[in-house]
C-alpha cells in the first residue's frame, strides 16, 4: 500500500486530496499547524478499506519539525511515495500596503515552507516518488494586489521546476499544480457583487473548480508513472490565467 504525505490537510483543498487518495487506497499521513483540525479531517474519512491515516502538528516553515515528521511517517508506514504541499498562505494589498511582517510570513511559508517540504521528502523518498507542489494561477500573470502571494509562488514553481532536475537522477518527480479559482475562495462571493459580475462574465467557463476535482486532478498526475513527466507546471484554471490581471 503506497503512502502520501498531505501539507495542509486542514485545509480546503488539502482535505479534498486527503479523501481523495484515501479512498483510492493510499495511507495518508496529514500534516498542519493544529492538531484538533486533524483529528477532524480523520474522522471525516471512511474507513471502508485498510488504508491508515496518522496526523502530525507540524510548522513547514521550521525544517526541523519538517524533518521529524518525515522520519515518524517512515517510521510509522514503512516507506514514503507521494508528497502533496497544499499548505499554503495568501495576503492581499497593494504593494505599498502590505505590512512587511505579513509578506516574510506568506514568504515563509509559501517558499521556504516548500523548500522545508523538499529537502527532507528528497532524503526520504525512493526512486519513483512524486511531490506535488501547489502554486496558483496568479503565477501566469501578474495580478495587482497580489504581488506578495504571487511571487512567494513564483519562487515556489522555480524551486520545484530546479528539484525537478536535480532529482531526476534517482527518479523522484517534482510537479506543480496552479489552480484557477477554488470553490471556496472568497473571491467568488465578490463575483456576486455589482462590480464582480462584470469581472465573473468574462472569466472562461471552468475558471471555478471544486476542490474535490482539483484533488482528483493531482491523484491522477500521481498515477502517471512516465518518468520524464516532471519539472511541469499544470494549470487546471479553465484559462484563467490569461484574464487575471483584469481582476481588482
Ligand atoms: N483557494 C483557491 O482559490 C486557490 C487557488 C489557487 C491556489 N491555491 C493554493 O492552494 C493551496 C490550498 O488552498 P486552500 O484553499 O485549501 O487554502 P486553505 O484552506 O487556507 O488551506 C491552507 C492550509 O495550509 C496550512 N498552513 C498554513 N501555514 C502553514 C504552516 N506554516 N505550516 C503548516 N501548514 C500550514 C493551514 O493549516 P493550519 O492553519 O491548520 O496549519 C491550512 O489548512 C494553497 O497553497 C493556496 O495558495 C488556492
Amino acid at each position: 500500500m503506497s503512502t502520501v504525505i498531505v501539507f495542509g490537510a486542514a485545509g480546503e483543498l488539502g482535505q479534498a486530496v486527503s479523501n481523495t487518495f484515501f479512498n483510492a487506497g493510499f495511507n495518508v499521513s496529514l500534516v498542519g499547524r493544529n492538531s484538533k483540525k486533524l483529528i477532524d479531517v480523520k474522522n471525516q474519512l471512511v474507513p471502508d478499506n485498510s488504508a491508515q491515516v496518522d496526523f502530525y502538528e507540524t510548522d513547514i516553515c521550521y525544517p526541523e519539525e519538517v524533518e521529524q515528521l518525515f522520519k515518524q511517517a517512515q517510521a510509522t508506514f514503512g516507506k514514503i511515495e507521494y508528497v502533496v504541499n497544499c499548505a499554503g498562505k495568501a495576503v492581499k494589498g497593494s504593494i505599498l500596503e502590505v505590512p512587511f511582517e505579513e509578506a516574510r510570513q506568506v514568504i515563509d511559508t509559501n517558499t521556504l515552507g516548500s523548500l522545508n517540504i523538499i529537502k527532507s521528502a528528497a532524503k526520504y523518498l525512493n526512486s519513483g516518488g512524486h511531490i506535488i507542489n501547489v502554486a496558483s494561477s496568479v503565477t501566469h500573470n501578474p495580478m495587482p494586489m497580489h504581488s506578495i502571494y504571487g511571487m512567494s509562488k513564483c519562487a515556489q514553481i522555480y524551486l520545484s521546476e530546479v528539484a525537478a532536475l536535480e532529482l531526476s537522477e534517482r527518479n523522484i518527480q517534482v510537479n506543480s499544480i496552479s489552480p484557477g479559482i477554488i470553490e471556496s475562495n472568497p473571491l467568488i462571493a465578490w463575483l456576486e457583487t455589482e462590480q464582480g459580475k462584470a469581472f465573473a462574465s468574462k472569466i472562461p467557463k471552468h475558471s471555478i473548480r471544486s476542490a474535490k476535482a482539483i484533488s482528483e486532478l493531482i491523484l491522477s498526475i500521481i498515477q502517471i508513472r512516465e518518468p520524464s513527466f516532471t519539472g511541469n507546471v499544470i494549470s487546471p484554471d479553465g484559462g484563467f490565467r490569461y484574464f487575471s490581471n483584469q481582476a481588482k
